[in-house]
């Protein structure tokens, strides 16, 4: 493969896999455009980011938040982060809903970027995996509450996937389109 000398690190938080699996699905089209492209947990990313062209950032969230790991790395690169191209999305289940399934509707995502008072180039929100069968009592009693509270399933045998594919592989597109390359009309992974 020839790649176009542009270097993306991919950077997740994830407790179940469901962010790392977003993360494979951008990575495998970013690859295959050309873009150098590597995944890195939080908790063992040690480059510098001006080292890569493009950062992508991308985190569930858990009980109302976003891995502190992920929020102290923007804090600390906000300055080399503003030097790079960059993306970050965030994983809920709130995100499921209509209302609240855009960057600019979803409250943890609002509330994150606030926060950490950063702007990324590209921000976006997926919904998540909802799945019973593998949650610890006291999980699977909150995060029944959770869906209770917005209108969801209070019990499912099997896990039920809410995430969009479709939207995050525009998301992938997206990240190429900041990188300079052409509109990819009709292609598809
Ligand atoms: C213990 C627990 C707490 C959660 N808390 C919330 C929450 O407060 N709000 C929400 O929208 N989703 C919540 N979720 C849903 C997760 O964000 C969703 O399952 C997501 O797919 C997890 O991504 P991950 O596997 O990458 O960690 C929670 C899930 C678990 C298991």
């Amino acid at each position: 493969m020839t790649y176009s000398g542009r270097k993306i690190a991919i950077v997740y938080s994830t407790v179940d896999g469901q962010t790392l699996k977003i993360c494979h699905v951008i990575a495998s089209l970013l690859n295959k455009n050309n873009l150098q492209t590597k995944l890195y947990p939080i908790d063992s990313f040690q480059e510098d980011p001006l080292s890569f062209d493009t950062m992508v950032i991308g985190a569930s969230i858990r009980y109302g938040k976003h891995n502190t790991l992920i929020s102290n790395f923007i804090l600390n690169n906000r300055d080399k982060l503003s030097r790079i191209k960059t993306a970050f999305f965030s994983v809920n289940l709130v995100a499921r809903k209509k209302d609240k399934g855009q960057p600019d509707s979803n409250p943890y995502l609002i509330r994150f970027l606030n926060r950490v008072a950063w702007k990324p180039d590209l921000s976006e929100v997926f919904a998540g995996k909802l799945d019973y069968p593998s949650y610890s009592f006291i999980d699977r009693v909150m995060i029944q509450l959770i869906m209770k509270l917005t209108g969801g399933p209070v019990r499912s045998e099997k896990p039920i996937e809410y995430t969009d594919w479709k939207r995050v592989e525009e998301f992938g597109w997206k990240i190429c389109k900041i990188n300079d390359l052409p509109d990819p009309a009709g292609q598809s992974l």
